[in-house]
Order: structure tokens, then C-alpha cells, then sequence
């Protein structure tokens, strides 16, 4: 039987913790599944005074990450320290450049340094496993990597911040604030420690930007996604899209496309009867649309200690195995650039929704410039039930478009802007159909 793996862990949060507390609970299965032991011999933390449930005595303390990557007494390195850069990065590096194995659930640093530390581990023969930098508990690492290995794959996207889907579900649901949600969101542990980076859009985009690299087999490129956050959603956006038979939710996209690779971030209507649209609170799901498999949807908790520490486990029984394949699927130096396609080229469905001033002409004003664009219109609802009314003589109508490009769209609200119909700034969602 091989020897023990040993295991470095830094940062013991909610996922660290938890990571010590399943690999102690499943240590016999873990042993068998592996063919070798796995302990946990050294660990990594800013406070060592706070009690965290757990018993760390035998274990090696250090205070520096760094120097915990570089101890001779661990072969994998688990990074949950967090952060693009900083420490987080230093201490990989230094895991890596020391010929120890890291497991990390860090997308923020793997979106932006994901293309160095990967080619870094296979000059150095060693593993660097992701699993839980995406949707928590859902292995779709995994299943694109190798259980999808023999599709080519046109589209992947999904829902993959807990907290956005929570506040987006509890509106729709209780009708009530953005603000209380969020503040809902941040006392379960869900968001960020800068809740912004949820709701405006960017854990999001950093997930894409590695699922992208996954599925298409080209360098991370966090900076080719397009981002916009969920900040702008309204009540109103929930209950029109609900009448007109859609749902919305923050989407990560990314998708092959004539003119590149699509990534985009964006709150979307999705229809009702869809499987993503049944996705409430903070669960995560992706769907893939791939030649062989047609489509499959994965869907799981994609936040929280446990749910996660799933991931990092089993990317720590991968290493134990002596799995090194690549970590994005191919070889670093085999990726290739991610050609992006200009948002403007985008092509799908619409949603806008403009406060009309109440006098004749103004509707049929804002479907001629439509026209004018060559945009088809779906449908046009206009509400104007006491309470639904938006600016002082304004009413709300919303218009769903058939499939047209997004510099049409962006170029009709423009002249319906200047044409003055409208009491407010147009809200416009893209419809994601399947
Ligand atoms: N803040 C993230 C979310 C946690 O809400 O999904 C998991 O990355």
C-alpha cells in the first residue's frame, strides 16, 4: 500500500473546517476509495486562539501560508486562504515551485493567474485540482473535464452565485426588497465578503471565465467576460417577466459562436417551464449543450461549508490516486487564446421595459423604431393597474423581441430615448432560451 498523503491546510473558515471534519468522518471509505490513507498534518491560519470545533492538536501550525506550502511534511497544498493575489498566491506559487499538489477552490485567483499556475504544476509534474471554485458542491470540473472528454461543446451556462439566485428568488416569491435580501443573503453566510462582487456580477464572471477554459479548451480569460449585475432588477422586472412567462436570473454564458467565444454575466430572462428557471434559492446549476450528449444539467448547493468541502475532498482522493491530468483538460501549452465575440454581435431575444409617457403615439412610436432596426416584436403588454405606474404620466409597457442582435436593440432604446417618449432609462434583459 502507498504511504499516507499528507495534507497542508490553509485557511480553516467555514470550507477549511469543514474540509478537516469530512475527511476525519470518511476516513476509512476515503482510505479504501484511494488505496491509501489520507492525513490532514499541518494547517494554516491567522487566529489560532479561536475555537473552531475542532481538535488540531498534533497538527503542525503555521502562521504564513507560505511557509506551510513550502513544509517538507505535506505532499498537497489545500489553498482556502481566498483572494486573487496576495497571499493566496504566494503560498500556491510556493506549493507549486516546492513539487506539492494544490487543491483550491479560489476562482478569483484561477480566473486571473489559472493559465500560470497550471502550466506551472505540469512543469513540475504535480496536480492542481479546482472542483470546488465552481458552484460549491457540484462537480462540474469533472464532468467536463472527463465525463464530457468525447463531446465538443457549443454552450455552457448556468446559475452560479448562491447569493444573486437567493435574492432574485425571494423577491419574486415575497415581493420584497432587494437591500432586505441581500442583508438576508450576507447573515446566512452566503455572500462575499464584499457582497458586491455577488450582486454585481464578477464570482459570477471569475466561475465562467474557468468553465469557459474547461469547455472549450482556451486560456482563462476573465477579463473577455461581459458583466452586469443584478443591481438594476426591479419588482416590477419580476412581476412583468412573470406575466409574460419568465423567470429571471443572474446567467453566466459562455457559447460558440460565428464571430468567437461568448462570455457573458448578465441578469436574463429565462422561460418558466425551463429546468434552469426551477432553480430557486441558493442552489447552483449548470447546463452544457455538447454534439454527443445534446444537453445535460447539473444542479447542487453552490455555497457553504460542507457542500464544499464535497469538492475539495474529492479533489484531494484524485491526488491521492495519483491523478496529474491537466487542469483545465489539456495541456496548458495546448490551450488556446479565447477569441471573443463583441457583445455587439450577440444574438437572442429581448426584454424592454420603458415608462411611456401617456399620450397617444408613444407605443407605436417605440415599435416603429424597433422596425426600423428590422427587431420583430413578440408581444407588448401595457399595464396600467394603480401602483404599476413609474414616473409621474408614465406607464409601464414592456415589449419581448424575437431573435435580433444586440447593436439593434442597443441602437432602438438609444432613439427611443431621444425621441422622448420615455420618463426613465429603458430597462433591457436578454432572454437566454434552451
Ligand atoms: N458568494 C458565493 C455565492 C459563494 O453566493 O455563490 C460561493 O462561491
Amino acid at each position: 500500500m502507498l504511504p499516507p498523503l499528507r495534507v497542508g491546510v490553509a485557511g480553516l473558515g467555514t470550507v477549511g473546517a469543514a474540509v478537516l471534519r469530512l475527511l476525519e468522518r470518511q476516513r476509512r471509505t476515503l482510505e479504501l476509495r484511494c488505496g491509501r490513507a489520507i492525513h490532514v498534518t499541518a494547517v494554516s491560519a491567522r487566529d489560532r486562539s479561536r475555537d473552531r470545533g475542532l481538535d488540531l492538536a498534533g497538527l503542525a501550525w503555521h502562521d504564513d501560508p507560505v511557509v506551510l506550502a513550502q513544509s517538507p511534511d505535506i505532499d498537497v497544498f489545500v489553498e482556502l486562504v481566498g483572494g486573487a493575489d496576495g497571499p493566496a498566491l504566494a503560498a500556491t506559487r510556493a506549493a507549486i515551485a516546492a513539487g506539492k499538489s494544490v487543491v483550491t477552490a479560489n476562482k478569483a485567483m484561477l480566473a486571473h493567474h489559472g493559465l500560470e499556475l497550471a502550466a506551472a504544476a505540469e512543469t513540475q509534474k504535480r496536480a492542481l485540482r479546482i472542483e470546488a471554485s465552481v458552484a460549491g458542491g457540484i462537480p462540474i470540473v469533472k464532468t467536463l473535464r472527463e465525463g464530457l472528454a468525447g463531446n465538443t461543446i457549443e454552450r455552457v451556462y448556468g446559475i452560479l452565485n448562491g447569493t444573486c439566485n437567493y435574492i432574485l428568488s425571494r423577491m419574486e416569491a415575497e415581493k420584497i426588497s432587494f437591500a432586505t435580501c441581500l442583508a438576508d443573503a450576507q447573515a446566512l453566510g452566503y455572500a462575499e465578503a464584499d457582497p458586491t462582487f455577488d450582486i454585481g456580477g464578477f464570482d459570477t464572471a471569475h466561475k465562467l471565465a474557468i468553465l469557459t477554459s474547461l469547455a472549450f479548451g482556451t486560456r482563462v480569460d476573465a477579463d473577455a467576460v461581459a458583466v452586469e449585475g443584478i443591481e438594476t432588477i426591479t419588482l416590477a422586472d419580476l412581476q412583468a417577466a412573470d406575466d409574460l412567462g419568465y423567470r429571471v436570473k443572474l446567467l453566466g454564458v459562455a457559447k460558440r459562436t460565428a464571430s468567437g467565444i461568448e462570455q457573458r454575466v448578465h441578469p436574463t430572462m429565462v422561460p418558466k417551464s425551463s429546468a434552469i428557471a426551477q432553480i430557486m434559492g441558493v442552489t447552483n446549476a449548470v447546463v452544457v449543450n455538447a454534439d454527443a450528449v445534446r444537453e445535460t444539467m447539473l444542479s447542487g448547493p453552490g455555497a457553504g461549508g460542507e457542500a464544499t468541502a464535497s469538492a475539495v475532498v474529492a479533489d484531494i482522493a484524485d491526488i491521492a490516486k495519483g491523478d496529474l491530468s491537466p487542469c483545465f483538460g489539456l495541456p496548458a501549452s495546448a490551450l488556446s487564446t479565447l477569441e471573443r465575440a463583441p457583445m455587439q454581435t450577440h444574438e437572442g431575444g429581448y426584454y424592454v421595459r420603458v415608462a411611456l409617457h401617456d399620450r397617444p403615439g408613444a407605443a407605436a412610436a417605440i415599435a416603429m423604431r424597433m422596425a426600423e432596426m428590422q427587431i420583430s416584436l413578440e408581444s407588448i403588454v401595457q399595464r396600467s393597474k394603480p401602483g404599476s405606474r413609474g414616473a409621474m404620466d408614465a406607464v409601464p409597457v414592456t415589449f419581448i423581441t424575437h431573435a435580433t442582435h444586440e447593436g439593434a436593440i442597443r441602437r432602438a432604446v438609444a432613439a427611443v430615448v431621444a425621441d422622448g417618449h420615455v420618463a426613465e432609462k429603458p430597462q433591457v434583459i436578454r432572454i437566454e432560451r434552451e
